[in-house]
């Protein structure tokens, strides 16, 4: 058996629906220990523009689509009722742990799969996929189902990777897609192509962080 070797509950068995969401899972089960480490500060100011960005008003329901370590619950203002899932328990559990440590009272933390969303349609005010979009196998299928558990007039908004307008930077990112994927990351996601087949208009695509490679793109549900 490999060191890092996840050993998995019969819950997490039940959740993992496709060999790919399998294999996506087996690289968060082995991250989680480093996650915070490795991508914590560097990504930071992006989810706090996006967390400003959402204008949470007081009672509002938010689902946090791969809220992983739990990073982004403290950024929640405290008078929202926040839904975070993931696939990987490993990361769950450091979530779980954040909250706690944290005080923080107003995220309940579920084991699901994005793809296969365990909400009724129209049940959240804010729909919020940080840092997902690119590490799931299929980013249309979880944009949709995001898009379906958000009311009409609420906000679905990504922040994410997507291939640069840059004609060499994107040639780039092309030659390392095929090696990326090893690591359960696509690097040369196209953000016009994503949200025409996910059936989203966006209201604002902005860059945040530096490198500014990562759009917060904000979407509303007509
Ligand atoms: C790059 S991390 C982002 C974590 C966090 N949102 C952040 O801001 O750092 C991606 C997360 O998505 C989760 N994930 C990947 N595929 C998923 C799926 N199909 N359903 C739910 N979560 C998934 C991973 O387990 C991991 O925790």
């Amino acid at each position: 058996m490999s060191l890092f070797e996840p050993t998995r509950s019969p819950e997490t068995e039940e959740i993992l629906g496709s060999d790919a969401a399998d294999f996506v899972a087996g690289v968060y089960e082995k991250l989680a220990s480093v996650y915070d480490l490795t991508f914590g500060p560097a990504l930071h100011p992006g989810r706090v523009d996006a967390i400003q960005r959402m204008r949470i008003k007081p009672g509002e329901r938010v689902l946090e689509v791969g809220i992983g370590t739990g990073i982004n619950a403290p950024l929640y203002p405290s008078d929202c009722l926040v839904t975070g899932i993931d696939l990987s328990s490993s990361m769950l559990e450091k979530a779980r742990d954040r909250v706690f440590r944290k005080g923080v009272r107003n995220v309940r933390l579920l084991q699901m799969d994005a793809a296969n969303l365990k909400f009724a349609d129209d049940t959240f005010d804010v729909v919020y996929a940080p840092y997902v979009i690119s590490v799931v196998p299929d980013p249309v299928g979880v944009a949709r189902e995001m898009r379906r558990v958000c009311r009409f007039g609420g906000r679905i908004i990504i922040l994410n990777h997507f291939r640069s307008k840059n004609t060499l930077m994107a040639w780039i990112e092309r030659i390392i897609s095929p090696f990326t994927v090893h690591i359960g990351f696509k690097s040369d996601l196209d953000l016009p192509a994503f949200l025409a087949q996910a059936e989203l208009e966006p209201v604002s695509i902005e860059k945040v962080n530096v490198p500014r490679i990562w759009s917060l793109v904000i979407c509303t549900k007509d």
